[in-house]
């Protein structure tokens, strides 16, 4: 009888316990902060790029910054370009950031903050190659990133045939180098890091530029709310310069 009781007694303390354990069931009720899931493509410099193997540029600190704002942790995960807007749609992360472009088919996919930045698509060639001007692109095969607003443009303006696609920048940019393909149609800002990083390639930029862009935020349709406080937080982060010392840091 004494060993009955000494069980039940001790039944109940582990009960009772587990009952103090219990974890809060929602994040508002938490002492830990919320992460703020991040998908990015780490090879776009000045955006997203390794600088003694940590992920920086001026995506990651901006996002770290609208995270510190809403009382979050950041935590960013490395994936293929073309996988951004269809993770952040499955719900797999909270949001996207890698330089995305806004366009009306990722429209349907996903909801985008307010823009943050401008980009501009450029052509990288080399020296003596095939494409020294846009005219020259018709007879060309053109490097892109798979899934990229550049990659979009070359098959359709130019034809599949005529568009080789990398899961990375720089192996479009190594493709060009070692001349598998004729020019690059890439971002301007990654293409004058990548071209700066290859100073002996004989690469360039041609001045005329391809067409104009936004970029922005990508955010899981249902999440209104979170599109909300990021915006708050954008418009808080571009009042008070943040913004722009952060992208004046990353490009001179
Ligand atoms: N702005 C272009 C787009 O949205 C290219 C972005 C590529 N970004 C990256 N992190 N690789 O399609």
């Amino acid at each position: 009888m004494k060993k009955l009781f000494a069980v039940l007694l001790s039944a109940m303390l582990l009960l009772a316990m587990a009952a103090c354990g219990e974890q809060p069931q929602t994040p508002d009720d938490t002492h830990e902060p919320a992460v703020l899931h991040m998908a990015t493509e780490g090879t776009f410099p000045p955006y997203e790029y390794y600088d003694n193997g940590q992920l920086v540029g001026i995506d990651i600190e901006v996002a770290g910054a609208i995270a510190e704002k809403l009382g979050m942790t950041l935590e960013t995960t490395d994936i293929a370009f073309d996988s951004i807007i269809p993770g952040v749609q499955a719900g797999k992360y909270d949001i996207g950031m890698a330089g995305v472009t806004v366009s009306e088919d990722r429209l349907q996919q996903v909801n985008f903050s307010d823009s943050y930045a401008t980009g501009v698509q450029v052509v990288i060639v080399k020296e003596g190659g095939k494409v020294q001007s846009l005219d020259d692109m018709a007879d060309a095969i053109i490097g892109t990133q798979s899934g990229t607003t550049g990659f979009i443009y070359a098959s359709g303006d130019f034809g599949d045939d005529h568009v080789k696609s990398f899961t990375k920048t720089t192996d479009a940019v190594e493709a060009l180098k070692n001349g598998q393909v004729d020019c690059v149609l890439l971002d301007n800002a990654p293409a004058e890091a990548l071209v700066d990083a290859n100073p002996d390639a004989g690469l360039s930029i041609l001045e005329t530029a391809y067409t104009v862009e936004d970029y922005a935020i990508a955010i899981n349709k249902e999440n209104t709310d979170l599109q909300a406080k990021i915006n708050a937080a954008l418009a808080e982060l571009v009042a008070d310069g943040t913004l722009q010392s952060i992208i004046d840091k990353y490009i001179k």
